[in-house]
Formats: structure tokens, sequence, C-alpha cells
């Protein structure tokens, strides 16, 4: 796949499948995301050691093209500005759902380059014709994620209270978006 939209500023953007080749682009702009990024349960230097860590583990899925894990990128200028990875579950009673994890860095954020990769997201699970439901879990305080999976459809459907917490009394709850294919 390798699809072009318009951002929002008119500037061409093309969302396709990470190869091996973009491996350390990738790591980059991972690291990149997890730095600027308030919104998840990991702090960055935790997240810093995951990513670091798992570049073996990434280099196989993309040399691989693994089934079960899939990163697509949003590309301006071949500059990879945001990806999203899909988890499909591999477990006979958990192979019909696909979890989605998607981020944009900073200075490309409202521009339409998370809604396209995920719409670029749901036509790949889409296609593969096993996929029944897509979901997302996203932090209560998470505005532009909120909106984001909403201006594509997705429907809240379950929450956990508290389950991050942002400061001494300070947390937010945990929720699943979704969207039934
Ligand atoms: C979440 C994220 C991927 C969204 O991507 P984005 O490129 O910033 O969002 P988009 O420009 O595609 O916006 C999609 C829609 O949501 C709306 N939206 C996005 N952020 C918004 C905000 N903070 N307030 C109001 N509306 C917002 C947009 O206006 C747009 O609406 P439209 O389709 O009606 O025009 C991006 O903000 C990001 O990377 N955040 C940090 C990492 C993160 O939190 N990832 C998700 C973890 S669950």
């Amino acid at each position: 796949m390798n699809t072009t939209f318009q951002l929002k500023d008119g500037s061409p953007y093309t969302v396709r499948r990470a190869k091996e080749g973009d491996l350390e682009k990738l790591i980059q702009v991972l690291l990149e995301v997890a730095r600027d990024d308030e919104f998840t349960s990991v702090t960055y230097p935790e997240a810093e050691s995951q990513i670091l860590a798992s570049e073996e583990r990434l280099k196989n899925l993309l040399q691989n093209e693994d089934e079960h894990f899939i990163y697509l990128i949003g590309l301006v200028d071949d500059e990879i500005i945001g990806f999203c990875d899909i988890h499909i579950g591999k477990k006979t009673r958990t192979k019909h759902v696909a979890e989605f994890g998607r981020s944009v860095v900073k200075k490309w954020r409202r521009t339409w380059a998370g809604k396209f990769l995920q719409l670029s997201a749901i036509e790949f699970v889409r296609n593969l014709k096993t996929i029944e439901k897509i979901s997302l879990n996203i932090s209560s305080n998470n505005t532009s994620s909120l909106k984001s999976c909403q201006s594509n459809g997705f429907k809240l459907e379950a929450g956990r209270k508290k389950e991050i917490r942002l400061g001494a009394q300070n947390y937010a709850d945990l929720l699943t978006y979704v969207l039934y294919l």
C-alpha cells in the first residue's frame, strides 16, 4: 500500500508500510514523539530504554513483514512525520481484533497527519478481511487523540478509572474506543 493525501496546508503526504530501510529514521521518530508526549502511561526515560531495547525486534518485524505487528508511516518529502502501529491478535480467540497506536511529531500535529494515518490503518485491516473490531486505549486527558479517533468514527466502549497517575493526587482514566468493521 502507498497512498497519497493532502494535508490541511496542501502538502502532499504519503502513507505506506514501513520497510527495513526505514528502521533508523523510525527509531528517531519513536524517540522524538516519546520525548514530547505527556499522554501515555510511559514516561520518557522508560520509553527511551524500551525503544532502544526493542531495536532488534523492530528490525526483524520490518524485515519479515510480520503479519501481527505492522508499522504504517506518514511522510512529507521523504521525512517520517508520524506512524501508526497495528497489533493483530495471534491467538484463535483474539485474531479478529486489531489495536492501533499512533503518533505524529509535534510540529506536524493538527494538520490531519494523524487522521490520514488512522484512515490508512483502518483500510489496511479492512483489507485483511479477518478483522472485526479495532480498539484504541486512550488516556482521558488526551484531547487530540480522543478528537482524532472520534473524527474517524470510533466510539467509547469502556473505561478504567484512575489507571494513570499524573501527579500526587492527579489521575487519568484509560478509555477504550472501538470501531466495528
Ligand atoms: C493523537 C494524534 C496522533 C492526532 O493526530 P493529529 O495529526 O494531531 O490530528 P489531526 O490533525 O489528524 O486531527 C483529526 C481531527 O481531530 C481534531 N483534533 C485533533 N486534535 C484536537 C484538539 N486538541 N482539539 C480539538 N480538535 C482536535 C482535528 O481538528 C481533526 O478534526 P476534523 O477531522 O474535523 O478536521 C497526535 O495529536 C499525536 O501524535 N499526539 C501525541 C501522541 C499521542 O497522544 N498518541 C495517541 C496515544 S493514544
